[in-house]
Protein backbone atom coordinates (compact mmCIF):
# COMPACT_ATOMS: atom_id res chain seq x y z
CA UNK A 1 0.00 0.00 0.00
CA UNK A 2 1.43 3.73 -0.88
CA UNK A 3 1.87 5.89 2.08
CA UNK A 4 -0.04 8.11 1.01
CA UNK A 5 -2.85 5.96 0.94
CA UNK A 6 -2.04 4.84 4.09
CA UNK A 7 -1.87 8.07 5.86
CA UNK A 8 -5.44 8.15 4.47
CA UNK A 9 -6.87 5.28 5.82
CA UNK A 10 -5.03 5.88 9.69
CA UNK A 11 -6.08 9.93 9.58
CA UNK A 12 -9.63 8.42 8.59
CA UNK A 13 -9.77 6.33 11.82
CA UNK A 14 -8.18 8.44 13.65
CA UNK A 15 -10.91 10.92 13.25
CA UNK A 16 -13.85 8.30 13.49
CA UNK A 17 -12.33 7.72 16.49
CA UNK A 18 -12.91 11.23 17.60
CA UNK A 19 -16.33 10.96 16.29
CA UNK A 20 -17.26 8.48 18.01
CA UNK A 21 -16.37 9.84 21.49
CA UNK A 22 -18.14 13.26 20.57
CA UNK A 23 -21.41 11.35 19.38
CA UNK A 24 -21.03 8.65 22.62
CA UNK A 25 -21.42 12.65 24.74
CA UNK A 26 -24.26 13.69 22.60
CA UNK A 27 -26.65 10.82 22.29
CA UNK A 28 -27.77 11.40 25.77
CA UNK A 29 -31.81 10.01 26.66
CA UNK A 30 -33.92 13.01 25.64
CA UNK A 31 -31.94 13.84 22.54
CA UNK A 32 -33.67 14.09 19.26
CA UNK A 33 -31.56 11.37 17.02
CA UNK A 34 -32.37 13.67 14.19
CA UNK A 35 -30.03 16.34 15.72
CA UNK A 36 -27.59 13.83 16.91
CA UNK A 37 -26.95 12.65 13.27
CA UNK A 38 -26.34 15.98 11.78
CA UNK A 39 -24.15 17.44 14.32
CA UNK A 40 -22.10 13.90 14.42
CA UNK A 41 -21.89 14.20 10.53
CA UNK A 42 -20.84 17.94 10.98
CA UNK A 43 -18.09 17.20 13.16
CA UNK A 44 -16.44 14.87 10.77
CA UNK A 45 -16.18 17.39 8.31
CA UNK A 46 -15.36 19.90 10.52
CA UNK A 47 -12.31 17.85 11.34
CA UNK A 48 -11.60 17.72 8.01
CA UNK A 49 -13.04 14.84 6.54
CA UNK A 50 -16.54 13.63 5.22
CA UNK A 51 -18.98 10.99 6.21
CA UNK A 52 -18.51 7.50 4.21
CA UNK A 53 -22.05 7.02 4.82
CA UNK A 54 -25.19 8.20 6.56
CA UNK A 55 -24.25 7.83 10.43
CA UNK A 56 -26.75 4.80 10.95
CA UNK A 57 -28.33 4.90 14.26
CA UNK A 58 -30.23 1.94 14.59
CA UNK A 59 -32.79 1.55 17.54
CA UNK A 60 -33.29 -2.11 18.88
CA UNK A 61 -34.29 -4.95 16.69
CA UNK A 62 -32.76 -2.86 13.99
CA UNK A 63 -29.61 -4.08 13.45
CA UNK A 64 -28.69 -1.83 10.79
CA UNK A 65 -29.41 0.95 7.47
CA UNK A 66 -31.49 3.15 10.01
CA UNK A 67 -30.61 7.03 9.59
CA UNK A 68 -33.16 9.49 10.93
CA UNK A 69 -35.63 11.36 7.99
CA UNK A 70 -35.05 15.00 7.79
CA UNK A 71 -38.48 15.45 9.46
CA UNK A 72 -38.14 12.90 11.94
CA UNK A 73 -38.69 14.07 15.73
CA UNK A 74 -37.93 10.27 17.62
CA UNK A 75 -35.74 11.04 20.41
CA UNK A 76 -33.42 8.31 22.53
CA UNK A 77 -35.09 6.56 25.46
CA UNK A 78 -33.02 5.45 28.30
CA UNK A 79 -34.07 1.40 27.62
CA UNK A 80 -33.17 2.06 23.73
CA UNK A 81 -30.52 -0.22 22.01
CA UNK A 82 -28.53 2.19 19.65
CA UNK A 83 -25.99 1.11 17.03
CA UNK A 84 -24.22 3.46 16.19
CA UNK A 85 -22.76 2.66 13.15
CA UNK A 86 -20.54 5.76 11.69
CA UNK A 87 -18.25 6.04 8.28
CA UNK A 88 -15.34 8.67 7.67
CA UNK A 89 -13.36 9.03 4.22
CA UNK A 90 -10.86 11.06 3.64
CA UNK A 91 -10.37 11.14 -0.92
CA UNK A 92 -12.56 8.16 -0.93
CA UNK A 93 -10.19 5.98 1.59
CA UNK A 94 -12.74 4.77 4.22
CA UNK A 95 -12.69 3.76 7.99
CA UNK A 96 -15.38 2.27 9.18
CA UNK A 97 -16.80 1.79 13.10
CA UNK A 98 -19.49 1.23 15.44
CA UNK A 99 -20.47 0.91 18.58
CA UNK A 100 -23.77 0.39 20.66
CA UNK A 101 -25.24 2.53 23.53
CA UNK A 102 -27.83 1.47 25.87
CA UNK A 103 -28.37 3.86 29.20
CA UNK A 104 -30.61 2.21 31.28
CA UNK A 105 -27.71 -0.65 31.55
CA UNK A 106 -30.51 -3.70 30.90
CA UNK A 107 -28.63 -4.94 27.71
CA UNK A 108 -25.08 -4.79 29.03
CA UNK A 109 -24.41 -8.54 28.45
CA UNK A 110 -25.40 -8.42 24.86
CA UNK A 111 -23.35 -5.44 24.28
CA UNK A 112 -20.45 -7.26 25.61
CA UNK A 113 -21.12 -10.02 23.55
CA UNK A 114 -20.89 -8.08 20.15
CA UNK A 115 -17.82 -6.15 21.95
CA UNK A 116 -16.08 -9.27 23.02
CA UNK A 117 -16.04 -10.71 19.75
CA UNK A 118 -14.69 -8.18 17.81
CA UNK A 119 -11.97 -7.96 20.21
CA UNK A 120 -11.16 -11.67 20.15
CA UNK A 121 -11.67 -11.56 16.33
CA UNK A 122 -8.52 -8.63 16.78
CA UNK A 123 -6.95 -10.77 18.78
CA UNK A 124 -6.62 -13.49 15.79
CA UNK A 125 -5.32 -10.66 13.35
CA UNK A 126 -1.40 -10.98 14.32
CA UNK A 127 -1.60 -14.82 13.27
CA UNK A 128 -2.88 -14.65 10.02
CA UNK A 129 -6.32 -16.32 10.71
CA UNK A 130 -8.34 -17.60 7.99
CA UNK A 131 -12.08 -16.44 7.57
CA UNK A 132 -13.56 -19.69 9.05
CA UNK A 133 -11.50 -18.76 12.37
CA UNK A 134 -12.37 -15.49 12.41
CA UNK A 135 -15.77 -16.49 11.92
CA UNK A 136 -15.87 -19.47 14.22
CA UNK A 137 -14.67 -17.27 17.20
CA UNK A 138 -16.82 -14.60 16.34
CA UNK A 139 -20.07 -16.74 16.63
CA UNK A 140 -18.12 -19.12 19.35
CA UNK A 141 -18.00 -15.69 21.56
CA UNK A 142 -21.43 -14.59 21.43
CA UNK A 143 -23.24 -17.82 21.52
CA UNK A 144 -21.66 -18.72 25.08
CA UNK A 145 -22.43 -15.07 25.83
CA UNK A 146 -26.01 -16.80 25.48
CA UNK A 147 -26.86 -14.50 22.84
CA UNK A 148 -27.40 -15.52 18.51
CA UNK A 149 -24.93 -13.82 16.30
CA UNK A 150 -26.68 -12.58 13.46
CA UNK A 151 -26.15 -14.82 10.67
CA UNK A 152 -26.66 -12.59 7.55
CA UNK A 153 -24.66 -9.25 8.34
CA UNK A 154 -20.86 -9.95 7.24
CA UNK A 155 -17.59 -7.79 7.72
CA UNK A 156 -16.45 -6.49 4.56
CA UNK A 157 -13.17 -5.34 2.27
CA UNK A 158 -12.94 -1.21 2.28
CA UNK A 159 -11.73 -0.08 -0.81
CA UNK A 160 -11.64 3.70 -2.41
CA UNK A 161 -15.06 5.05 -2.46
CA UNK A 162 -16.57 1.28 -1.85
CA UNK A 163 -17.88 0.84 1.91
CA UNK A 164 -18.40 -2.16 1.34
CA UNK A 165 -16.10 -3.86 -1.11
CA UNK A 166 -15.67 -7.96 -1.41
CA UNK A 167 -14.36 -10.06 0.88
CA UNK A 168 -17.54 -10.91 2.87
CA UNK A 169 -16.52 -11.62 6.04
CA UNK A 170 -18.66 -14.13 7.55
CA UNK A 171 -19.31 -13.86 11.26
CA UNK A 172 -20.31 -17.79 11.57
CA UNK A 173 -18.57 -20.67 11.59
CA UNK A 174 -17.35 -21.08 7.99
CA UNK A 175 -15.41 -23.11 5.71
CA UNK A 176 -13.58 -20.27 3.79
CA UNK A 177 -9.98 -20.37 4.19
CA UNK A 178 -9.14 -17.49 2.42
CA UNK A 179 -7.18 -15.00 4.32
CA UNK A 180 -6.44 -11.55 4.81
CA UNK A 181 -4.39 -9.97 1.66
CA UNK A 182 -1.37 -7.61 2.57
CA UNK A 183 -2.24 -4.38 1.25
CA UNK A 184 -5.60 -3.99 1.36
CA UNK A 185 -8.14 -2.61 4.27
CA UNK A 186 -11.07 -4.57 5.80
CA UNK A 187 -13.89 -3.73 8.55
CA UNK A 188 -14.91 -6.54 11.25
CA UNK A 189 -18.13 -6.21 12.49
CA UNK A 190 -19.81 -8.94 14.47
CA UNK A 191 -23.95 -8.16 15.57
CA UNK A 192 -25.47 -10.08 18.47
CA UNK A 193 -29.54 -10.65 18.58
CA UNK A 194 -31.10 -11.79 22.19
CA UNK A 195 -33.82 -13.31 19.18
CA UNK A 196 -33.45 -15.38 16.15
CA UNK A 197 -30.01 -13.68 14.64
CA UNK A 198 -31.29 -12.98 11.36
CA UNK A 199 -32.32 -10.08 9.44
CA UNK A 200 -34.68 -9.01 7.04
CA UNK A 201 -35.81 -5.85 5.27
CA UNK A 202 -38.18 -3.58 6.20
CA UNK A 203 -40.24 -1.44 3.91
CA UNK A 204 -38.85 1.86 4.88
CA UNK A 205 -35.54 2.78 3.78
CA UNK A 206 -33.24 5.91 4.56
CA UNK A 207 -30.50 4.95 2.76
CA UNK A 208 -29.85 5.03 -1.12
CA UNK A 209 -26.68 4.46 -3.21
CA UNK A 210 -26.04 5.29 -7.07
CA UNK A 211 -25.71 2.26 -8.91
CA UNK A 212 -25.48 2.91 -12.37
CA UNK A 213 -25.84 6.77 -14.06
CA UNK A 214 -27.70 6.77 -16.77
CA UNK A 215 -29.34 9.67 -18.59
CA UNK A 216 -32.89 10.52 -17.13
CA UNK A 217 -35.90 11.89 -18.66
CA UNK A 218 -36.98 13.34 -15.10
CA UNK A 219 -36.11 16.95 -13.83
CA UNK A 220 -36.17 16.18 -10.20
CA UNK A 221 -34.64 12.81 -10.89
CA UNK A 222 -32.04 14.46 -12.85
CA UNK A 223 -30.96 17.01 -10.76
CA UNK A 224 -30.14 13.99 -7.67
CA UNK A 225 -28.44 12.22 -9.84
CA UNK A 226 -25.50 14.69 -10.84
CA UNK A 227 -25.72 16.10 -7.17
CA UNK A 228 -25.05 12.45 -5.99
CA UNK A 229 -22.41 11.40 -8.67
CA UNK A 230 -19.91 14.55 -8.29
CA UNK A 231 -20.93 14.89 -4.35
CA UNK A 232 -21.19 11.07 -2.70
CA UNK A 233 -20.02 9.13 -5.81
CA UNK A 234 -20.82 5.63 -5.24
CA UNK A 235 -20.82 5.83 -1.59
CA UNK A 236 -24.14 5.79 0.05
CA UNK A 237 -26.41 8.89 1.12
CA UNK A 238 -29.49 10.18 2.77
CA UNK A 239 -32.34 11.47 2.12
CA UNK A 240 -32.12 13.95 4.61
CA UNK A 241 -28.80 15.13 2.97
CA UNK A 242 -30.63 15.84 -0.43
CA UNK A 243 -33.13 17.91 1.24
CA UNK A 244 -30.30 19.88 2.84
CA UNK A 245 -28.64 20.66 -0.07
CA UNK A 246 -30.71 20.75 -3.01
CA UNK A 247 -32.97 22.97 -1.56
CA UNK A 248 -35.53 20.42 -2.92
CA UNK A 249 -39.41 20.27 -1.63
CA UNK A 250 -40.38 16.91 -0.24
CA UNK A 251 -42.71 16.19 -3.19
CA UNK A 252 -40.02 16.89 -5.74
CA UNK A 253 -37.54 14.72 -4.11
CA UNK A 254 -39.65 11.40 -3.15
CA UNK A 255 -40.69 11.69 -7.46
CA UNK A 256 -37.10 11.78 -8.34
CA UNK A 257 -35.47 9.69 -6.00
CA UNK A 258 -38.74 6.96 -7.29
CA UNK A 259 -37.80 7.66 -10.62
CA UNK A 260 -34.33 6.71 -10.14
CA UNK A 261 -35.08 3.69 -8.53
CA UNK A 262 -37.44 3.15 -10.98
CA UNK A 263 -34.85 3.00 -13.78
CA UNK A 264 -32.37 1.43 -11.19
CA UNK A 265 -29.95 3.90 -11.39
CA UNK A 266 -30.09 4.09 -7.41
CA UNK A 267 -30.34 1.33 -4.97
CA UNK A 268 -32.46 1.69 -2.02
CA UNK A 269 -30.69 0.24 1.29
CA UNK A 270 -34.08 -0.70 3.23
CA UNK A 271 -34.12 -0.72 7.45
CA UNK A 272 -32.45 -4.21 8.35
CA UNK A 273 -33.95 -6.04 11.47
CA UNK A 274 -34.28 -9.19 13.21
CA UNK A 275 -38.29 -9.56 14.99
CA UNK A 276 -40.11 -6.87 16.77
CA UNK A 277 -39.52 -6.29 20.38
CA UNK A 278 -35.97 -8.05 20.28
CA UNK A 279 -32.67 -6.25 20.80
CA UNK A 280 -29.78 -6.34 18.79
CA UNK A 281 -25.73 -4.81 19.57
CA UNK A 282 -23.08 -4.47 16.94
CA UNK A 283 -19.20 -3.80 17.63
CA UNK A 284 -17.02 -2.63 14.88
CA UNK A 285 -13.25 -2.07 13.81
CA UNK A 286 -11.51 -1.48 10.79
CA UNK A 287 -7.84 -2.44 9.97
CA UNK A 288 -4.81 -2.40 7.39
CA UNK A 289 -3.46 -5.54 6.53
CA UNK A 290 0.40 -5.65 5.28
CA UNK A 291 3.01 -8.19 5.43
CA UNK A 292 3.58 -9.14 8.75
CA UNK A 293 1.54 -6.15 10.87
CA UNK A 294 -2.03 -5.25 11.33
CA UNK A 295 -2.97 -1.71 11.66
CA UNK A 296 -6.57 -1.02 13.44
CA UNK A 297 -8.06 1.94 12.48
CA UNK A 298 -10.58 3.39 14.85
CA UNK A 299 -8.20 4.41 17.26
CA UNK A 300 -6.83 7.63 19.02
CA UNK A 301 -4.27 9.63 16.84
CA UNK A 302 -0.29 9.00 17.91
CA UNK A 303 0.72 10.78 20.99
CA UNK A 304 -2.99 11.17 21.94
CA UNK A 305 -4.44 9.15 24.77
CA UNK A 306 -8.49 8.78 25.42
CA UNK A 307 -9.92 11.80 26.37
CA UNK A 308 -11.76 10.80 29.68
CO1 LIG B 1 -19.06 -1.85 8.07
Amino acid sequence: MEKEVMEKYVKAGNILFETQEYAKKILQPGAELFECAEKIEEFIVKKGAKPAFPVNLSLNENAAHQTPDWNEKTTLKDSDVLKVDIGVHIDGYIADGAFTINHSGEHKQLIEAAELALKNAFALLDKDPSFSEIGTVIEKTISEKGFKVVRNLTGHGLARYLQHAPPSIPNIANNIEKKFEPGKAYAIEPFASTASGYVRESGKVNIFMLEEPRPVRNTHARKIMRFVEENYKTLPFAERWLFRELKMNEFELRVGLRQLLREKCIKAYPILHDVPNSFVAQAENSFIKLEGEIIPLVVPSAGKTKSK
